[in-house]
């Protein structure tokens, strides 16, 4: 049951209303599909709302260069791109920070659901892009990937689901649009990327992009593990749906 602070809490915020009119815990609109480029190992696409990613597997392959293999364990290495004209300022082409942090988080969100010890000395690879960005795009690019991880036939303990929450002024919400992480009012946005794991419910990705109590983050961190169970559902349904 909500607590009386919270419900002044609420009912002071600057932000009563979603833009595109969903409830504070609903997601944008999802489609999931498995098995996407014919020439990968495994693939998918995780669309949420305008935020599209794609993610395809290469391997096990034989890691090169030799020094970088580990002989106990095969090992996860995650390449997230935004294409060039995934957002309305053309965004510069290749690599930068941003893609360097995004590729090495999702990695670390990803790697506890495998189990490459039966590939040693491989690498199995993950490429993520992004052909269009409406905010959520690390974790859209997760879901593409760990179900693309699934259908490449990686030995898996569990699935990873993924959705960024966010307090808008003094709401918490759930899959910030792009316009959401803009809201500049009151307290203003914060972003919060949280992955959950299918079994072991472990999350093994939060990250906090500006200012929050701890008791509005543990709301937070509930509101999206709840949603996370619902991409989990979504994520499940594509897999089944292989025709192959
Ligand atoms: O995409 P995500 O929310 O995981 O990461 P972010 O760094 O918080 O970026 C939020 C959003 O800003 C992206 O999804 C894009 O819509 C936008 N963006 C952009 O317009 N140009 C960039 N160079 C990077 C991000």
């Amino acid at each position: 049951m909500r607590g009386f602070t919270d419900k002044m809490a609420e009912e002071k915020s600057k932000y009563t209303k979603r833009a595109d009119g969903r409830k504070f815990d609903e997601l944008r609109k999802v489609e999931a599909k498995v098995g996407i480029i014919p020439e990968a190992d495994g693939s998918a696409m995780y669309k949420s709302g305008d935020t599209i990613a794609i993610a395809s597997v290469f391997g096990p392959r034989t890691l090169h260069p030799q020094h970088m293999q580990n002989p106990e364990t095969g090992i996860l290495r995650v390449n997230y791109d935004m294409m060039s004209f995934s957002v309305y300022e053309r965004k510069r082409p290749g690599p930068n920070r941003r893609s360097q942090e995004i590729s090495k988080v999702t990695e670390w969100a990803l790697a506890p659901c495998v189990d490459l010890s039966e590939f040693p000395n491989s690498v199995v690879d993950v490429f993520i892009e992004i052909p269009q960005a409406d905010a959520g795009t690390r974790v859209a690019g997760i879901n593409a990937a760990a179900m693309a991880l699934a259908h490449a036939g990686i030995p898996m303990k569990e699935l990873a689901s993924a959705v960024a929450v966010g307090k808008l002024d003094k709401t918490i919400v759930v899959d910030l649009s792009k316009e959401e992480e803009d809201f500049e009012e009151g307290e203003g946005a914060t972003d919060i990327p949280v992955c959950f794991l299918s079994r072991s419910k472990k999350l093994s990705l939060l990250q906090l992009d500006g200012k929050i109590s701890t008791e509005e983050l543990n709301k937070a961190i509930e509101l999206g593990k709840k949603a996370c169970e619902e991409i989990n559902k979504i994520q499940t349904k594509a897999l089944k749906e292989i025709k192959e």
